[in-house]
């Protein structure tokens, strides 16, 4: 069969699935299972696809159409002009969340070494992403998951910042706690470096894209967000803020006086998320919009 006809019956066939977007996940998965990019496509539709390829088309296909994303089928993302490896064991980084790294850039501006922690890394999309755009930053990524901070750190091995970005297995930021019982250190924090609990101190930022889902909005999320995303990437209780309340509290912890916190938050919680914030210890709260106008980032300083 040729290119062109094997992306038309797939085409199809996604449709029927009731796939969205069909024609660019049908290309995305034949392009990446010809190992080829678009270009190519475009200028070889007459190329008969090997047995092999034909075979690894059809299989790939009728995983897309039980409505696994092809993320997770290509194994690939791209955020903030980076490829990103990811695997079912965290979150697809989203577009939207690259405000939150626009915003954390745009406050660290003028800032010397900054000190800054992501929290509930995931991919280690937004550290990473920072420890890029900012060589001199000291970076910390942490997240509850062993399985998530897997693929972060290969990751950061990928793109060449390892060296630069310390990953820790933790709860929210726990680590600020003294003598917290369930922290785990990793072999990044090595006891000639001090503590973890030391450590855990004066950043300048701490940053975030916490789960935030309500378990009682579960069936207004997309099916396939439902159905193939950790569920503790996406949902936090009840009422969606099980991970973002410890986390505005062990912030204030972590952060030195004039630090920032700046967390990305679900479309209808801005009230909620600024009603955490004690005017008698955050300032100069900021509400940033994504393109759609929602308000989708909340940033706070440390009085
Ligand atoms: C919404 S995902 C964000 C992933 C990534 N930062 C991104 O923006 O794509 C939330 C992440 O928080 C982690 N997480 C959930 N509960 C946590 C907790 N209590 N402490 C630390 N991390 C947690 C999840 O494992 C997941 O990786």
């Amino acid at each position: 069969m040729q290119l062109k006809q094997a992306l038309a019956s797939a085409v199809e066939r996604l449709d029927a699935a009731d796939v969205g977007s069909p024609r660019m996940n049908a290309e995305v998965l034949l392009l990446f299972v010809i190992g080829a990019d678009r270009a190519y496509l475009y200028a070889h539709p007459e190329r008969e696809l090997t047995s092999e390829e034909a075979a690894r088309y059809e299989e790939v296909l009728a995983q897309r159409a039980t409505g696994m994303p092809s993320q997770y089928i290509t194994g690939h993302q791209e955020f903030w002009g980076l490829d990103f490896v990811v695997s079912p064991a965290v979150l697809i980084p989203r577009p939207e969340t690259e405000h939150l790294v626009e915003a954390v850039l745009e406050l660290a501006r003028g800032v010397q070494r900054p000190k800054l922690v992501d929290v509930g890394t995931g991919s280690g999309c937004i550290a990473l992403a920072l420890a890029h755009e900012l060589p001199d930053a000291e970076v910390y990524a942490v997240d509850l998951s062993a399985e998530a901070l897997e693929i972060a750190r290969a990751n950061a091995a990928r793109l060449q910042l390892d060296k630069r970005v310390r990953f820790l297995q933790c709860n929210v930021l726990d680590p600020v706690w003294e003598k917290t019982p369930d922290v785990i250190p990793s072999e990044d924090f090595s006891p000639s470096r001090g503590t973890c609990c030391s450590e855990f101190r004066d950043f300048d930022f701490v940053v975030s894209n916490p789960p935030y889902v309500a378990f009682s909005e579960a069936d207004k999320v997309q099916k396939s967000v439902r159905e193939f995303e950790p569920t503790m990437a996406v949902f936090a209780g009840l009422h969606g803020i099980d991970v973002i309340v410890p986390l505005v509290e062990q912030a204030h912890l972590a952060l030195k006086p004039g630090g920032w916190l700046a967390l990305e938050m679900g479309y209808s919680m801005r009230e909620e998320v600024v009603n955490l914030l004690s005017p008698t210890m955050w300032e100069d709260i900021r509400v940033v919009p994504d393109l759609q106008g929602i308000p989708r980032v909340v940033a706070a300083r440390k009085q």
